[in-house]
């Protein structure tokens, strides 16, 4: 999609008109260039009591230049971008490309920077299919392009919000496309692969593999155990932003989980459903798509992602329930159910982030399906060692309408976790309450303590996103700026944490 910004200028194949409530007649620039009938159709249907802007409401007015569209987005003062957002991407999944596909946005009287910003970028991001494996009519009609008109005063900070946000929707649509892809033919090697081939063009960024045998002299046996029952054998990726800016200091690291596909392994899984888990690795997903947004908007800090990447299959080979693992962080985990593999990847992951002098770390996992039944679709969960991060997080998450919401890292979950009576770890509580919190509270173990000046021990800064509830929809109303799989939950977030001064 082509996005600029301009003046009431052209009138495109669709007019967009997005309205406030109780605006019963047509606002100045609403019918600028119009011709003479089209113009009096369009003041008639502000007039008329058919149309009154609530939010949702819509009329389409057919003409014989464009087909104008009215939407309603309620009242003017209770208007949120997230309101903007979801209109602009409602809307744009009704559009049909059967009449032109050059979209005008009108915003008249009474519309600030961000919310416009927002419901173009609802448009934005909505604008994004899977489509690859189906055999396809040839496209003739071209991509959309999406032309936002405001008046002068608002147009130079339109653009450069309205291009930020086409931006970051590379990365978010980069992590849609990888959660999308299936397990046949994104698996961990191919998930390195496509790593390196994106980092090949660009200058500052740096991507390495460790492959299988890498891994086993490092003794990454978290995630080895994992993945060794697959034919395609597990890798972790390692992702460089500015590898050479203020390289003394501390950066972030963001840490993904990355099981291509999670069968549960010897604890299979139940059939139903269970094609769902090739987005498994929807957390790696968002790491690559962050790093994606993060190089497209032209950020100048430095910044780390370790992806840990495994197929969690049943064979010969696999590891198995009662199984001990050695980890790289040198604690032994019981392994009691083979399906809660992701905290056994992450453990390795974790632990290497912690080398690398972060200033914070910030897991991504599909983690438990216990945090599906306490948040839904509807919020992440994000548990956290460190108030301040946590808050930045949750913070960062409301500006862009990606929800964060906080969940308990309680002792007794880690008392849990650390009551194996053979390993140091077991990935198993002791029942099912509290699922999310129990595998929180196993991660945390993963995580390094290190010395301040004064010689004061404490942990790194850490925070888990269990984005289990969040990164996929199979037909759902939570998330309309997306159709089908895959959201690329987190990106436009963790972007806006990382970036803000
Ligand atoms: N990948 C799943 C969690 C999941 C569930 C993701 C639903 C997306 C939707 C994870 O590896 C898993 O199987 N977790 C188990 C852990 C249990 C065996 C301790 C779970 O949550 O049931
Ligand atoms: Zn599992
Ligand atoms: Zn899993």
């Amino acid at each position: 999609m082509k996005v600029t910004t301009s003046g009431f200028l052209e009138t495109g194949n669709i007019m967009v008109i997005p309205v406030f409530e109780g605006c019963n007649k047509a606002p100045n620039n609403a019918t600028t260039n119009l011709n003479r009938s089209a113009s009096i159709a369009l003041k008639s249907a502000f007039a008329s009591d058919s149309f009154t802007g609530k939010l949702g409401e819509s009329l389409s007015i057919w003409t014989k230049e464009c087909q104008i569209i009215l939407l309603g987005v309620g009242e003017k003062n209770d208007l949120t971008t997230k309101k903007s957002r979801d209109t602009g991407a409602k809307c744009f999944a009704s559009l049909s490309k059967n009449h032109g596909t050059k979209i005008v946005i009108r915003y008249t009287t009474g519309w600030n920077v961000k919310n416009m910003a927002a419901f173009a970028e609802g448009m934005i991001l909505r604008d994004y299919s899977f489509d690859k494996y189906q055999k396809k009519e040839d496209d003739k009609k071209g991509p959309w392009s999406l032309m936002c008109q405001t008046i002068e005063r608002h147009q130079d900070a339109l653009n450069s919000a309205v291009n930020r946000a086409y931006e970051i929707a590379t990365g978010v649509h980069l992590a849609r496309d990888l959660g999308n892809e299936p397990a046949n033919k994104l698996y961990p090697e191919e998930f390195g692969k496509r790593a390196l081939e994106w980092s090949k063009d660009k200058q500052n960024v740096e991507v390495e593999v460790w492959n299988y045998a890498r891994l086993k002299e490092e003794g990454m046996y978290g995630l080895i155990e994992v993945g060794k029952g697959s034919i395609h054998k597990p890798c972790m990726v390692f992702f460089r932003l500015n590898p050479s800016a203020n390289k003394d200091s501390e950066v972030p690291c963001i840490v993904g989980k990355g099981i291509t596909f999670d069968s549960g392994g010897i604890s299979i899984k139940g059939s139903a459903g269970m094609d769902e888990m090739k987005l498994d690795m929807h957390g790696s997903a968002t790491v690559f798509g962050l790093f994606q947004a993060l190089h497209a908007t032209g950020y100048e800090g430095r910044i780390n992602g370790i992806t840990c990447m495994a197929e969690n299959m049943p064979s010969a080979e696999a590891y198995r329930p009662g199984d001990v693992i050695n980890t790289y962080s040198g604690k032994t985990i019981e392994v009691l159910n083979t399906d809660a593999e992701g905290r056994n990847v992450l453990a390795d992951g974790l632990w290497k982030a912690s080398e690398l002098k972060p200033s914070y770390i910030i897991d991504l996992a599909t983690l438990t399906g216990s945090i599906v039944v306490a948040l839904g679709h509807e919020a992440t969960g994000l548990f956290s060692n460190n108030k301040a991060l946590s808050g930045k997080i949750q913070a960062a998450g409301d500006e862009v309408d990606e929800i964060s919401w906080p969940m308990p890292l309680l002792p007794a979950f880690e008392k849990q976790m650390t009551s194996s009576k053979i390993a140091d770890v077991r990935n198993q509580g002791k029942g099912r309450w509290g699922g999310a919190s129990q595998a929180a509270g196993f991660l945390k173990q993963f995580v390094q303590e290190r010395e301040d000046k004064e010689g004061k021990k404490s942990q790194i800064p850490w925070a888990h996103l269990d984005i289990a509830g969040t990164a996929g929809i199979w037909g759902g109303e939570t998330n309309v700026t997306v159709g089908h799989g895959a959201t690329g939950v987190q990106v436009r977030a963790l972007h806006c944490l990382i970036t803000q001064k």
